[in-house]
């Protein structure tokens, strides 16, 4: 039977983190973002003063990837999202990270959350959610959230943002941002995130 994995797939700012970190506390399981590896990367390779689809130099950023790198506070924000988003379409950089991720599931059993963890990195995963949410209602998520942190944003200029990353992880080659095919769909966009949590909860235990 194997360690107990739980794929969290979906959109940019669908709110899968906080559910899949929620899910993982009341499971008991351990829990990765793994959207923050390419976020490290993206920022190693911005750090360099280079340009994050140069291959080359984003490759070496990920394998250089220490703990440390994950641990820090400037890993979120329109320069590190795009960063991300960029390195995340070079394969070798997916490669890199692969083993890391499936070696965390592995070990005692794991939530995972990102993009492709229910099609690539665990094809095999014992619960799959596709979390989403229109995407008028992720960029006024988005919104807020920022200007709780004191970050200044437009509103309008936050939707696009939105936009653009979702169309270049969903239109990239390689590990493209879709529902695997045994991913159950959680639309959250009438749901706060309480009832979200609650309704994702039940499904991830009917098929526990
Ligand atoms: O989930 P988050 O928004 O932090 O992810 C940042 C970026 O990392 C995404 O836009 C996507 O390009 C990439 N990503 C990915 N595969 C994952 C997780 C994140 O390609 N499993």
């Amino acid at each position: 039977q194997g360690a107990t994995v739980i794929a969290v797939d979906g959109p940019a700012a669908a709110g899968k983190g906080t559910l899949a970190r929620r899910l993982a506390e009341a499971l008991g399981l351990p829990f990765l973002d793994t959207g923050l590896l390419y976020r490290a990367v993206g920022r190693r390779v911005l750090d360099a003063g280079a340009d994050p689809r140069d291959a080359a130099i984003a490759e070496a950023a990920a394998r250089a990837l220490t703990p440390a790198d994950l641990e820090r506070t400037d890993l979120r924000g329109p320069m590190a999202d795009m960063a991300a988003s960029a390195v995340a379409a070079i394969p070798a950089v997916r490669a890199a990270l692969l083993d890391f991720q499936r070696a965390f599931g592995r070990a005692r059993g794991a939530v995972l959350d990102g993009r492709d963890i229910g099609t690539v990195v665990f094809p095999d995963a014992r619960v799959k959610l596709f979390v989403t949410a229109s995407v008028e209602e992720r960029a006024r998520r988005r919104f807020l959230e920022l200007r709780g942190r004191g970050v200044a944003a437009d509103p309008a200029q936050v939707e696009a943002e939105i936009r653009d990353r979702d169309a270049q992880d969903a239109n990239r080659p390689v590990a493209p941002l879709r529902p695997a095919e045994d991913a159950v769909i959680l639309d959250t966009t009438a749901l706060d995130a309480e009832a979200a949590f609650a309704k994702a909860l039940a499904l991830v235990r009917e098929r526990l």
